[in-house]
């Protein structure tokens, strides 16, 4: 496109593709239109179930294969996983530092599940929770919050990801999780409007929500 003479950067035509310039103040269009330059994108995907959070699988369908082509070559990755039973709030993005961020427990993002359980949770449940509860293979977990729904629902808040985290803690008090959706990450809620698959690019607003919580 630089070498046919469509691209312009402040008004005036580019001859070469190394062409060096500013994103933050420069303008830059094709055949006049201007276009906007992104470092990195954010997705907020409603996993389905039976989907897994991978990037490529031989032969189960990934969280990837949900999304329109023209993503798909954006270099995307899940933040964090949910298993392939799990479905609701997944983030995507090419930002590494970002990822990092959300997932580390030393920044204190919390992550909300709706549980459906085998039983009902009762308020010893809701403490052993509070103290940080010990998983089957000895692994401690940092305290979290266990809200008592009634019916065989609860809500739990966790900062950490550890394998099957919310499954093994609910087990270690004798409930079988049956159904698991994660609601929000940080400030930042599941759009229910999404539906299963259904996928939004996340804004500004949307990222200082999902930290300011
Ligand atoms: N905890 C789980 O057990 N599974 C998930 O998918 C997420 C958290």
């Amino acid at each position: 496109m630089i070498r046919d003479g469509r691209v312009t950067v402040d008004g005036l035509p580019v001859t070469h593709p190394e062409h060096k310039l500013d994103p933050s103040s420069c303008t830059v269009a094709v055949d006049g239109a201007a276009i906007r330059y992104q470092r990195f994108h954010y997705f907020m995907l409603d996993k389905p179930v039976g989907v897994i959070t991978a990037t490529e699988d031989s032969r189960q369908t990934t969280v990837l294969d949900l999304l329109p082509a023209e993503l798909r070559r954006l270099g995307l990755f899940p933040v964090g996983r949910l298993d392939k039973d799990t479905s609701g709030l997944l983030l995507l993005t090419d930002d590494g530092e970002f990822a990092h961020r959300v997932i580390s427990p030393k920044s204190c993002v919390k992550k909300r599940y709706y549980a459906e359980v085998e039983g009902e949770a009762d308020e010893a449940d809701v403490l052993a929770f509070s103290r940080g509860i010990v998983l089957g293979d000895g692994t401690q977990c940092l305290p979290a919050e266990l809200e008592l729904l009634g019916g065989g629902r609860c809500i739990v808040t966790v900062m950490e990801g550890k394998y099957h985290q919310v499954r093994r803690m609910l087990a270690s008090r004798g409930k079988t999780v049956l159904a698991l959706r994660r609601l929000s990450i940080g400030g930042l809620a599941l759009d229910e409007s999404l539906g299963p698959g259904g996928l939004r690019e996340l804004e500004e607003k949307d990222l200082c929500t999902l930290f300011n919580a």
